[in-house]
């Protein structure tokens, strides 16, 4: 399956002039547009006393049901005025309708069992098919939202991407060095790429129902893939990623985020994805320079979600340094280098957007 890249697709989904024009869809597209266009990675969260609210009374998979979903994301994105939504959800649903049993206990984190370590524990997973249609609850939550949304905003459908999905099936929850899993990577080759197989099989029906649903974007997350040398990088995930993107429709862009991957720009730019989300320790001026610009290939990010923790002051000049970096150049969206801290202070949030919608495009 080929698919066209975002710059020469034109209107293949048939968007309204709200939504086609809107900042961020043109920031997607390489194109100019008089302000930058900016959201925050987990922009629904902890951090904000209405989702803390809603959370009160339910526990996260609570969350994801459609019509939370679509009232947590609504209003994040209303409360903090991002220019684009992500729809409320969770990279690990997936493997919630591959069969995995999933929690997510207090201040503990993800949770997976049993964890994924032999081509037969492969044979006792749903079919891929079988765990996308488990998960139409996400669509129906993209659906909600849309309807709900101004119509100006656009929705961005999101998914984990292969690697990092089947690093948290095997590892059974996060981890710091990732051992079990780059340990099965080795040993186990030919099982890690059918691993990846069966994901990419559920993941991309998964994102084109988002789509379908009234998404105008997706996010691939490859959260951390950083820990992979580039010749593994290329050996074990890119392929996968490739066959990822090929599945998004025509006239959908596609964004590509990992963190901790400076290494691996280039080679994450080769799976077709039309924006790169760079993190905070990757230099965005020199990286996107290196890919050839906006003419090739749109960049978001980067600021350290720490500087939202720092006085206004701090805040305000840190992000003035990643505007540099990106140098009024078309094709950029602003964002953080991950995540936004549970413990940041939602009126720094709102401080930072509406610096930078100040600073124009
Ligand atoms: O606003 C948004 O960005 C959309 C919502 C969103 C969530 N998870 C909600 C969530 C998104 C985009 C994700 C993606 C996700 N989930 C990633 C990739 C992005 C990243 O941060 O690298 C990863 C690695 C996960 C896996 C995951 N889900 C972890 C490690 C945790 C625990 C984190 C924690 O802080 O406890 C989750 C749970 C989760 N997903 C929360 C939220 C808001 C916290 C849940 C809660 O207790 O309310």
């Amino acid at each position: 399956m080929s698919r066209t890249s975002i710059r020469s697709a034109g209107n293949a989904l048939g968007l309204g002039p709200e939504l086609w024009d809107s900042h961020f869809m043109r920031a997607c597209r390489g194109e100019a547009s008089e302000r930058v266009p900016v959201w925050l990675m987990r922009q629904a969260g902890r951090y904000m006393a209405e989702y803390r609210a809603v959370r009160a009374d339910r526990d996260f998979l609570g969350m994801c049901e459609p019509k939370i979903a679509a009232e947590v994301t609504i209003t994040a994105q209303q409360r903090i005025d991002a220019d684009a939504a992500i729809i409320f959800a969770d990279i690990l649903l997936i493997l919630k309708g591959f069969g995995l049993d999933l929690t997510f206990a207090a201040g503990e984190g993800p949770r997976l069992s049993p964890p994924i370590r032999s081509a037969a524990d492969l044979d006792r997973l749903a079919a891929p098919g079988e765990a996308a249609e488990r998960c139409a609850y996400v669509a129906e939550a993209c659906r909600l939202t849309r309807d709900g949304l101004d119509p100006h905003i656009p929705l961005i459908g999101f998914c984990g991407a292969p690697f990092t999905v089947a690093a948290y099936a095997i590892e059974g929850q996060g981890s710091r060095q990732w051992a079990t899993v780059r340990k099965f990577m080795y040993e186990q080759p030919a099982v890690f790429h059918r691993l990846q197989e069966m994901l990419v099989a559920a993941l991309g029906p998964y994102l084109r129902r988002q789509i379908e649903a009234g998404a105008q974007a997706v996010q691939i997350f490859d959260s951390w893939v950083g820990m992979l040398t580039e010749a593994d990088y290329r050996e074990f995930v890119l392929p996968h990623l490739q066959a990822l993107v090929s599945q998004i429709p025509d006239g959908a862009p596609v964004i590509c985020f990992g963190t901790n991957t400076a290494h691996l720009t280039s080679a994450i730019a080769a799976s077709g994805c039309d924006v790169l989300g760079v993190d905070h320790t990757t230099d965005l001026a020199a990286t996107w320079d290196a890919l050839g610009g906006p003419d090739h290939i749109s960049i978001q990010g980067n600021l350290d979600p720490a500087a939202l923790l720092a006085g206004e002051e701090r805040l305000l000049a840190m992000s003035e340094q990643v505007l540099a970096a990106a140098g009024n150049r078309p094709g950029y969206i602003f964002n953080l280098g991950h995540g936004v801290f549970k413990e940041t202070d939602v009126e720094r949030v709102i401080a930072l957007i509406k610096h930078v919608h100040a600073r124009g495009g």
